[in-house]
């Protein structure tokens, strides 16, 4: 393979971390742990309405309604917030919810319902971490399952996974070799593929993808495009576009989340420093842009008028910056300040985000899933799920399920 990860590091500027992050934040630590009790008290009081239904992917007026396992991309956030429930406490009613619900994605790999980059989303918190919480084998095949169908996506000559779409379907033009950043959270399920099973056709899938999305959708400043498409049959680049940020050329900030959070996740299960390296340029372009609360607008190049926030990218990076201060050596004293921001970051949602008060099902307001489409200001399940995660870490020892 020609492309090194250093050699794609070269063309990304490096930028530094703000230097109001070199000081830990004023966090209570037990205001974290009561943050904590609230949200698994929540997650509690929904298990009867969602046992082996969904909510999501956003509220209505702050309350999911709830649906099937079918289409779409987030129904195991539900099922990753009664694992946590279920870590976190013990109590058996989690995991039996957590278990009923993994039958309907056993279902839905038998269904078809499969067309999409989103297995690694979809198996990671259901399967993944009921193989690993209870070392059901069912729930490790069903990963497996799930890991070689998104291995089929896999475009040899750009090096890529696409993201969208039925994959052999010709005539989908706007599909077709269309690669999104969001996909950096996927590869995770094929690291674990190659862990469990000692095959590495799947970890070197996810390494290509990781080097084509260094290449393709990470830009020179830092940023990154949403999606970018290649030619599947030369590997040409074609371009960046985007479909749920601002513009093609605008920073969409869920975005840049996911792709902190996956080159850190990355760093861990190959060992290759430069993935590590390149989550710390995208986080300092990240915290530069960041609000002063560090809730960051849904788009950092929105028009003024559109100033929603998201809080579900807010705690995708508390978990990732948590993981990058992990993954960096211990003599790189930028960790310290990549923590702290995990840290002020998830200080600033438990106090200022929560549903606490509120008539809602769901942890997080302002989270905006598509604020061009109308949905903002509302809960979004992986902005909660995420939410858990980064208490979790904040209160606990951790070993992740991704
Ligand atoms: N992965 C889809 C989104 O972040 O909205």
């Amino acid at each position: 393979m020609s492309r090194t990860p250093d050699a794609l590091l070269t063309a990304v500027g490096e930028g530094e971390v703000p230097a109001r992050f070199a000081e830990p934040p004023d966090v209570d630590r037990a205001a974290l742990r009561r943050a904590r009790s609230d949200a698994i008290a929540r997650i509690g009081e929904n298990l009867d309405t969602f046992h082996d239904e969904f909510p999501g992917p956003s509220s209505d007026d702050l309350v999911y309604a709830p649906t099937d396992n079918r289409d779409g991309w987030t129904t195991s956030f539900w099922t990753g917030l009664c694992w946590l429930a279920y870590e976190v406490t013990g109590e058996a009613r989690f995991r039996e919810a957590a278990e009923a619900q993994l039958e309907t994605f056993e279902r839905r790999l038998e269904s078809g319902d499969v067309e999409t980059h989103d297995l690694g989303f979809l198996y990671t918190l259901s399967a993944v971490a009921g193989h690993r919480l209870t070392g059901t084998e069912r729930y490790r095949s069903a990963a497996l399952a799930a890991a070689d169908l998104l291995v089929d996506r896999f475009w040899e000559a750009p090096g890529l996974i696409q993201a969208w779409g039925d994959h052999e379907a010709e005539e989908d033009t706007w599909n077709r070799g269309r690669m999104i950043v969001d996909t950096m959270m996927n590869l995770p399920l094929l690291f674990w593929a190659s862990e469990t099973t000692g095959d590495s056709t799947y970890a070197s899938v996810a390494e290509t993808h990781a080097r084509t999305n260094a290449e393709h959708v990470v830009r020179a400043d830092g940023s990154t495009f949403h999606t970018f498409k290649c030619d599947v049959e030369t590997g040409a680049p074609i371009g960046g576009e985007t479909a749920q940020g601002y513009d093609a050329d605008s920073r969409w900030s869920r975005g840049q989340t996911w792709a902190i959070y996956g080159y850190a996740l990355a760093a861990d299960y190959t060992n290759e420093r430069a993935y590590a390296r390149l989550s710390a340029r995208l986080a300092n372009h990240y915290l530069s842009n960041v609000e002063a609360d560090c809730v960051p607008r849904w788009d950092f190049d929105a028009p003024a008028e559109q100033d929603w926030r998201d809080s579900s990218a807010a705690a995708i990076a508390a978990c990732g910056l948590d993981e990058l201060a992990r993954q960096l050596p211990l003599a790189d004293r930028r960790a310290a300040s990549y923590r702290n921001a995990a840290l002020e970051t998830l200080g600033s949602l438990a106090e200022h985000y929560t549903t606490e008060g509120l008539d809602s099902n769901g942890l997080l307001t302002e989270g905006a899933y598509d604020p061009t489409d109308g949905d903002y200001d509302e809960c979004c399940i992986w902005g909660d799920y995420f939410y858990l995660e980064a208490l979790v870490r904040a209160t606990d020892q951790w070993d992740r399920y991704w």
